[in-house]
């Protein structure tokens, strides 16, 4: 192939990973936007190893990597649960994060790739490959850190260091003169050590950062990680001097960080607070996920078939799905039930929160999976003030986003995160097994609520219970 088609590739490429982020913001044309994804990663990868900058001896090497890393990924995609995921975008953002540092050190020993560089050029050549590894090494280090805590292997509370800014101001201070060092050497064996220092910096900083944020604030790291994952690709882009890279690193790293700043509101954090780090636990440190939270009153349980009694008496309904949902696969048994609902005449809607479940649009996948009409799924604030009309407002598996202390509680840790009022409605009904605190590790004054009924056990298990008693 050569030079100018495997531009026109690019350009077509580029083009169509702009439509694929576009239809990727709404659910009805998600798929196709997947599919735009999908159709220019073959061509950008196709342009790429065909292309000019490839020689005939490489591609077998490049073609036996793909391999290895389609069979490593295709075992991935079918062993991982759909609850796992979060660890999962994490541990490849860590891949992009080496990727870019590994190119870094690859570029700078290489002789040809600063041969006929001098003056400026030179200048610019050595400046890309020192801040690609610091970004490189950033994102490798924040993502296994990430990994590491959406796994459930590091606890969830925040690491705050004494003096911790001042420590990652030293860190800067220490990569700026270190990068000075490293301009100014004659020799790639003189430049090796600011390098090496600057790496171990860069490694340290990116566990800290990640390490610093609560539990509460875990959903803008994903996201931002996501970002930086972009701005190393974009780094890699430029130290291989190819424009493909350089663009979707940059949509990448833009479209992610438009993404934390949404969730940023959503929470009702400021987007420095959460990077800062311990934000969101000024008050009580989050306990541990799932942990007991104190017994602060008493609870009014309730039986499946009450529960199907009560759906089937109301006029309007709104369903609440959260991480318990999906940790059951209960989906499928919530379409079955809006059906029959529905087929009764009841008005079923769907409220979710930005931040319900583990990833972004966590909630829309699974009921876009079971087959939930996309026109009765609506965003918290689209329908946070219908609750007062409501009959039922059913949670499944849902704790931290229906939780009124982020209202009540200035002191809470969640204080000030917009949630889904369902204590207006006439009645809420709760689905989990344990009064167990959720992802934040608060206790829920919704449990104790007059108006609130406890259904308790597996959503999976006690949702074809109320589908049972529906149908009978
Ligand atoms: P959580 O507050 O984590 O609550 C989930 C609840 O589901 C738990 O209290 C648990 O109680 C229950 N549960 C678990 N397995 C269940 C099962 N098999 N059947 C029935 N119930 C089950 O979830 P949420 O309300 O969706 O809020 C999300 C939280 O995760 C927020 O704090 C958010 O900040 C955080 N987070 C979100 C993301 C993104 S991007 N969405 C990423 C990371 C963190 P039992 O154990 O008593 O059953």
């Amino acid at each position: 192939m050569n030079a100018s088609l495997a531009t026109v590739a690019y350009i077509g490429a580029t083009i169509l990973f702009i439509l694929s982020l576009g239809g990727l913001s709404n659910q009805e044309t998600a798929r196709r936007g997947n599919l735009y994804g999908m159709i220019g990663m073959s061509l950008a990868v196709l342009a790429t190893v065909f292309g000019p900058q490839v020689t005939a001896e490489g591609v077998p090497m490049i073609v036996g990597a793909m391999l290895v890393g389609a069979i490593i990924g295709l075992y991935a995609a079918r062993k991982v649960q759909m609850t796992q995921m979060p660890e999962l975008v994490a541990l490849m953002h860590s891949m992009v994060g080496m990727a870019a540092a590994l190119v870094g050190y690859a570029t700078y020993v290489d002789p040809e790739a600063s041969r006929n560089l001098d003056g400026a050029a030179h200048a610019i050549h050595a400046g890309e490959i020192y801040i690609g590894i610091f970004i490189g090494a950033v994102t490798f280090s924040g993502s296994v850190a990430a990994f590491g805590k959406l796994s459930g292997r590091i606890g969830g509370s925040p690491l705050l260091l004494p003096a911790r800014h001042w420590l990652n101001l030293a860190g800067l201070i220490a990569v700026i003169y270190f990068g000075r060092e490293f301009m100014s050497a004659h020799t790639v064996q003189d430049g090796m050590q600011p390098l090496f220092i600057m790496t171990a910096i860069a490694l340290l900083f990116g566990i800290h950062m990640v390490m610093a944020i609560g539990g509460a604030d875990m959903p803008v790291v994903v996201s931002m990680l996501n970002s930086y994952s972009g701005w190393a690709a974009a780094a890699t882009g430029f130290m291989l001097s190819n424009d493909l890279l350089i663009v979707i690193g940059a949509l990448v790293g833009s479209s992610g960080a438009i993404l934390s700043y949404i969730m940023c509101n959503a929470m009702n954090r400021s987007f420095i607070s959460v990077i800062a780090g311990g934000f969101g636990t000024t008050a009580a440190a989050p306990k541990p996920t799932g942990g007991p939270a104190e017994p602060v009153g008493e609870v009014s349980p309730i039986l499946a078939a009450e529960t199907a009694e009560l759906l089937r008496d109301a006029k309007n309904v709104i369903v609440v799905p959260g991480y318990g949902m999906a940790v059951a696969q209960a989906q499928h048994t919530v379409f079955e039930i809006t059906k029959t609902l529905r087929d009764k005449g009841v008005n079923v809607r769907f409220g979710i929160h930005p931040v319900a479940g583990r990833m972004p649009g966590h909630m829309n996948v699974l009921l876009a999976e079971a087959k939930v009409p996309y026109d009765i799924v609506f965003e918290m604030d689209e329908l946070n003030e219908d609750f007062p009309d409501t009959d039922v407002a059913i949670v499944i598996g849902a704790n931290d986003i229906v939780n009124p202390a982020a209202q009540d509680d200035p002191t809470s840790p969640i204080a000030g995160m917009p949630v889904l009022e369902v204590w207006k409605a006439r009645t809420s009904i709760v689905m989990k097994r344990s009064m167990a605190s959720g992802y934040a590790g608060v206790d829920n004054p919704l449990f104790y609520k007059e108006n609130n009924r406890m259904l308790f056990g597996d959503a999976k298990k006690m949702l074809d219970e109320v589908l049972m008693s529906l149908k009978s």
